[in-house]
């Protein structure tokens, strides 16, 4: 058994958890939509043809905001081909499928009302500009008597949509991308699309592209480059990254957070720089808005666009997520709350099917991948002030990073007084008795703790098995202040006022 301490203390507050941190994505790709969250003739679907069994799954989930419709998508997305009665269908080049339109914005609204989230809607900067945008803004948001706003009553809404954060296009800076841009092109795209939507609706946050990944060959310079001409109107830098473990070095493939970590003090660094060179009041804070584990499914997708091209509802992207996926996923969870002070959106990519931690079956069942656990778990008790956790423990180096630690953990203090701990062992073979010093808490009562772990790293849940990996609770024990923490576990310790 291996030995580390956890020292927290009640004033040593990283910053309010913005809730929006256990957001989520919808993308109009292979099954994330169709025979995803959308499914006529589906025996749970509603009258309007949205699968209540999914519904049910993603309520659970707890996730707060939704980003729609893309992604790569909407760089070729005309938001108009999805309202009102006749849709056409389009070509989508970056997923080489057909859209049919059939499910679009309004749907997505009223799907995100029965979800029990809010939208986060990305606007086309890569082949449309300011006007469309402006357009969306005015359809969406104002209230009535223009020829947009009348256009969504007659469409059926009444009421304004308010859809209050807005991504100014997506991954600008990646050749894949429709009408990609220099960083100089994209900053005054998007400065005029953010000061025109703003001008519509000035209670909007809008969410600049920051690079596709801190491994893109601009990075850094493409953040400071595109900030220095739009700073001003926009609120957020959006962060993408995703993780895989092709070669199975799990060891290395758990201390994937650290690059998480790095990446994100860069891009905070990167924006205050700007602000500095601006004088500025204003911080524009970081939207980590695609993360996950993302690589089970990169042979399979290649088969089918050359099998199946211009199909629709494709199964694209669709990882099955194991037991080690689950534990990193806790760890980029760590990652953010730790970070809390500068990430205030953050959207697991994706929500169902593509990438995603649920999944269905066309005319079948919808279960929960094991990734659903952490995200379920952080979202429903990390809600109130992040703590800096003060850990002494092991360190490791693995092929890629130096100075592992064994682990890792966060903590929340809820507006309750109750106080969270999420920690995840990175040890694969050896237990770790974690000594907690909670100075000035007074007297606390350790509430539960509930534990991930599967003997098998490469465990999965299927439609058949949905229950192999799942969180157990356990007897707490929390004898002369320490608790066990199992080799390759993701743990959640609930105190409450004793
Ligand atoms: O989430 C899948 C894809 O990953 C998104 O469309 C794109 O933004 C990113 O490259």
């Amino acid at each position: 058994m291996k030995t580390a301490s956890l020292i927290l203390d009640k004033d040593y507050k990283i910053s309010q958890v913005d809730p929006r941190v256990y957001g989520s994505f919808i993308e109009h790709l292979g099954r994330a939509v169709y025979t995803g969250i959308y499914e006529p003739g589906h025996p749970s679907a509603d009258e309007n043809g949205l699968r209540r069994d999914v519904l049910e799954l993603v309520r659970r989930l707890g996730v707060p905001v939704v980003r729609y419709p893309g992604g790569n998508f909407v760089s070729g997305f005309k938001w108009e081909d999805s309202v009102g009665k006749d849709r056409p269908a389009r070509l989508d080049l970056a997923w080489k499928t057909t859209e049919p339109n059939s499910f679009g914005l309004h749907e997505f609204v009223d799907w995100c009302k029965k979800a029990g989230t809010s939208p986060m809607y990305a606007i086309n900067l890569g082949t449309r500009g300011a006007l469309e945008a402006k357009e969306v803004v005015e359809y969406c948001n104002h209230a009535s008597g223009t020829f947009l706003s009348d256009l969504r009553i007659k469409n059926g809404a009444k009421d304004p949509f308010g859809i209050k954060l807005w991504c100014l296009g997506n991954e600008m800076d990646g050749p894949w991308q429709m009408g990609s841009k220099t960083a100089y092109e994209y900053g005054r795209a998007a400065n005029e699309a953010a000061k025109m939507m703003k001008w519509v609706d000035d209670s909007i946050e809008t969410v600049a592209c920051g690079s596709s990944s801190s491994g893109m060959p601009t990075f850094g310079d493409w953040e400071y480059t595109m900030l220095s001409e739009c700073y001003d109107n926009v609120d957020y830098v959006s962060l993408h990254r995703y993780y895989g473990n092709p070669h199975n070095d799990t060891d290395d493939f758990l201390a994937s957070t650290m690059d998480l970590d790095e990446f994100i003090r860069t891009v905070a660094c990167i924006c205050d720089s700007v602000k500095g060179k601006k004088h500025s009041k204003k911080q524009v804070n970081l939207s980590l808005d695609e993360w996950n584990v993302w690589y089970h499914s990169h042979a399979d997708d290649q088969k089918i666009h050359k099998n199946e091209p211009w199909g629709t509802a494709l199964h694209l992207l669709e990882d099955v997520y194991n037991f080690e996926d689950a534990l990193l996923v806790g760890l980029m969870l760590i990652t953010i709350l730790k970070n809390a002070d500068r990430v205030k959106v953050a959207c697991m990519a994706q929500l169902v099917n593509v990438i995603a931690p649920i999944m269905t079956r066309e005319k079948g069942g919808a279960w929960a991948q094991t990734i659903y656990y952490p995200l379920m778990q952080a979202s429903l008790f990390g809600r109130g002030t992040s703590l800096k956790p003060i850990i002494e423990c092991e360190k490791r180096d693995t092929a890629h990073y130096t100075d592992v630690p064994d682990i890792d953990a966060a903590a929340v203090l809820n507006d309750d007084g109750a106080l969270i701990v999420f920690a995840v062992n990175r040890s694969l073979s050896e237990d770790s008795a974690l000594a907690l010093d909670l100075r000035a808490f007074g007297d606390l009562r350790m509430l539960s703790h509930s534990v991930l772990h599967h003997d098998d790293m490469k465990a999965v849940n299927t439609e058949q098995n949905p229950d192999n990996v799942l969180p157990r609770e356990i007897t707490p024990d929390y004898n002369d202040g320490k608790v066990i923490l199992p080799a390759a576990s993701w743990n959640v310790i609930r105190f409450e006022k004793a």
